[in-house]
């Protein structure tokens, strides 16, 4: 490498209100590497960034880019000088194609009118240039999360940006995208293009970073080769303890059958077929499967949210059908979904409203809201699921991604549903605070709960779980034993309709 220096931040700090979030922050980005960020939830990781884009104004300190300073007004002056940012919760216009979407702001003209050909002409070139199979005409809201987060990491791409931020971008990328994702890093960075790769998964930053810097508590406390450090260094680096575990012990002891989902068909695509299972009172059970293979589609058949052609659901011994997730609730069925920003969240109301929107009745005293009921509940989630923020009258936009799914979850703990169904409940959540919510799911379970969690991530399925169901192309593959299982088994019955 050349060892030019991109990026270096010299002593940047930024509060909000009395909360100072960056302190005297120093980092430097070389020419053609991959630097990691790792943190904490609430750390400062993508505060840091929008800084430097100029989404945040920096109270303190100097941002140089290919040696200049630099104070950007915003993403797009940004954009012009060749940095790219694809943002943790995406910014998409979900009602426009995505050749709309990867040229807002930028319409190729022709005669004073937007040349569409032309706009279809590049977006082929740079999805054919990526080796992705995307159709720019397709409409951003029929397509899968996974889907729109690729786009708007072609869209990074295809300003010919010289330094590109992914803030967590593979949070919902199938193992497939991951690894396209990787290679074009790989082959951009080649080239000398540098990144920034903000992520809480360890083994993606010791397999495409060349170097890691980790703040905790808006504090820098080092950068180093990759090549010379280590999980646990990271992990005590992050957490200011090491963490001699990643999971608890699964100490429940599951008792009578109470759930039970039988020959489930789903009505509309992707279609569910046959699917029959049965789970415990007090079991933690697991649901497995490559993205796509119709693991959420299930939660939300059994939650009332998807249309059931044929099957039934058996709670107790008794019958149900739902409509509608209203009528789900009422059956004590509570639902954290993995897209926060689309499906569980209030993003302009506080953290207070939020905690409590789903649970209404239970705060109030002689038929009307009791706001001493509404802060206690804000303050019990906040207390129990720690999340980090000021107070509970914050917005929770103003949270950091992680501390926002904290939130739904507490929501959901504020309902003490007996049946807990959880979809990719860890998902951008930091190695510490996973263990606290694993230690929550337990104890859940030892209180008598069901627990179904579906996960993509195999550490955690079998870490956490009694069983794991696998699906496989919209079917149940097999349901095994977490403790007489491995990783192989799971990965070979998830392929098993492939
Ligand atoms: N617009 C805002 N207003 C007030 N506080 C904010 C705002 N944006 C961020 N913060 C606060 O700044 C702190 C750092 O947040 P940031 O989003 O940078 O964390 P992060 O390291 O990216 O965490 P995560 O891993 O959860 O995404 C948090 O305490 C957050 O509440
Ligand atoms: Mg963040």
């Amino acid at each position: 490498m050349s060892g030019k220096t991109v990026l270096e931040i010299k002593n940047l700090s930024k509060s909000f209100g009395k909360n100072k979030v960056l302190d005297g922050i120093n980092l430097t980005v070389e020419e053609g590497t991959v630097c990691g960020l790792m943190g904490e939830n609430g750390a400062g990781k993508s505060t840091m960034m929008k800084c430097l884009f100029g989404i945040y104004a920096k109270d303190e300190g100097q941002i140089d880019l290919f040696g200049h300073p630099v104070e950007f007004s915003g993403p797009k002056e940004a954009l012009e000088s060749g940095v790219a940012m694809v943002h943790q919760e995406l910014q998409q216009c979900l009602d426009r194609t995505v050749m709309d979407n990867l040229f807002l702001g930028r319409y190729p003209t022709k005669g004073g009118i937007v040349d569409e050909a032309r706009m279809l002409r590049d977006s082929n070139n740079l999805f054919a240039r990526l080796s992705m199979n995307v159709n720019p005409k397709t409409v951003m809201r029929t397509m899968s999360v996974s889907q729109r987060q690729m786009v708007e990491i072609a869209k990074a791409v295809s300003y010919d940006a010289k330094l590109i931020v992914l803030d967590e971008p593979t949070s919902s990328l199938t193992e497939r995208e991951v690894r396209k994702l990787f290679s074009i890093v790989d082959n951009l960075r080649k080239q000398g293009v540098s990144f920034v790769y903000i992520s809480h998964k360890m083994d993606e930053i010791f397999e495409i970073c060349d170097d890691v810097a980790v703040l905790r508590d808006g504090k820098m406390i080092f950068k180093k080769h990759v090549a010379d450090t280590n999980m646990n260094e990271l992990i005590s680096a992050m957490v200011g303890r090491s963490l001699d575990k990643r999971f608890p012990d699964v100490d429940n002891a599951p008792g009578e059958p109470y759930l039970e989902v039988r020959n489930l068909n789903t009505k509309y695509d992707p279609v569910l077929h046959d699917i029959s299972f049965m789970v415990r009172r007090g079991e933690i059970f697991g649901i497995y499967g490559l993205v796509g293979a119709g693991r959420s589609e299930l939660l939300e058949s059994m939650f009332g949210i998807r249309t059931i052609a044929s099957g039934q659901l058996i709670v107790g011994g008794k019958k149900m059908h739902f409509n509608s997730s209203k009528q789900a609730m009422n059956h004590s069925f509570a639902l954290v979904t993995e897209e926060r920003k689309l499906n569980g969240m209030f993003g302009k109301d506080t953290i207070k409203f939020n905690t409590t929107i789903t649970n209404l009745e239970a705060y109030k005293t002689m038929h009307l809201l009791d706001n001493k009921k509404l802060n206690e509940a804000a303050t019990r989630e906040i207390k129990q699921m720690n999340t980090k923020c000021v107070s509970p009258d914050e917005l929770i936009t103003a949270l950091s991604g992680g501390n926002q799914q904290k939130v739904i979850i507490g929501k959901w703990m504020e309902r003490s549903p007996q049946i807990f169904l959880m979809d990719e409940p860890t998902r951008g959540i930091d190695v510490g605070a996973k263990y606290e919510i694993y230690q929550l799911i337990i104890k859940m379970a030892k209180e008598g709960k069901t627990i179904i969690v579906v996960s993509s991530e195999m550490p955690e399925i079998l870490g956490i779980t009694n069983r794991i169901a696998v699906m496989s192309n919209h079917r149940l593959a097999g349901i095994v034993n977490t403790k007489e299982t491995n990783q192989e088994e799971l990965l070979r019955l998830s392929a098993k309709y492939l």
